[in-house]
């Protein structure tokens, strides 16, 4: 079994959370394009849904596979957003944006009346934080903002740097909304909600990629099977 496999069994067993006529918010990265492309073919195959894409690289994606797209705009009510992980907690408390999608992927999973990630095991930890914290944030400002990211984190007891994400070219990361994306390179996260709440008042910081209480469901993918969490 390869991860990737796993993420494909994690996305085929989502498929069972979705009913006919329901607006689902799409996911982005390489599991939530896994569904994207398993619920095309039950799309193709005659299951009538609508998908509100977390990027554009998800729209285009799920475009390809025939799946009928809205915005939150014509669609502001979704009854289910399914989507992928980079670390997820046992109170299914998760980090996301290691794709960079962060932000748009917080407002779909907000809109939602509930969400389910999808992971092979390896994404599961007794506490968050050795994958590095997204933290999305306007350009201007950068080295005040910086700071300010740092010192939040520090506050809360878990110092570390905040690196801005670059391309494999060199170039700053830009998000879907402009922005740019610092890592924050934490190990242990020991107080998420105390961490979201500092980093959500420094001026600049748009989002960050701690989701806390809007995950309702986790299936984990493992070489001994599928495990399904719940809250
Ligand atoms: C995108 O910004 C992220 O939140 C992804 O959902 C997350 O990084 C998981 O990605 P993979 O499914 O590619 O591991």
């Amino acid at each position: 079994m390869t991860p990737d496999s796993l993420k494909r069994e994690a996305a085929a067993r989502a498929l069972d959370f979705v009913e006919p006529g329901m607006r689902l918010g799409l996911g982005t990265g390489s599991t939530a394009k896994h569904f994207v492309e398993l619920l095309g073919e039950r799309v193709r195959g005659g299951l009538d849904v609508l998908g509100v894409p977390t990027s554009e690289a998800t729209r285009a994606d799920a475009a390809a596979a025939g799946i009928r797209l809205s915005t939150l705009d014509d669609t502001p009510a979704l009854d289910l957003t399914v989507d992928g992980a980079d670390e997820i907690a046992p109170d299914l408390s998760v980090i996301k944006g290691g794709g960079g999608a962060l932000l748009r992927e917080k407002i779909v999973a907000a809109a939602s009346a509930r969400m389910i990630v999808i992971a092979d095991e390896s994404k599961w930890v007794e506490m968050l934080g050795r994958f590095p914290l997204p933290v999305e944030v306007v350009p201007f400002g950068l080295a005040p903002t910086r700071l300010a990211v740092e010192a939040a984190a520090e506050a809360v007891g878990c110092p570390g740097p905040a690196r801005l994400r670059r391309t494999r070219e060199g170039h700053a990361f830009v998000t879907d909304g402009g922005h740019l994306i610092l890592d924050l390179m934490l190990g242990r996260i020991p107080q998420p909600a105390a961490l979201a709440a500092r980093l959500a008042a420094v001026p600049g910081v748009v989002e960050h990629g701690l989701f806390l209480g809007l995950v309702s469901v986790a299936i984990i993918a493992g070489a001994s099977g599928i495990r399904i969490e719940n809250v």
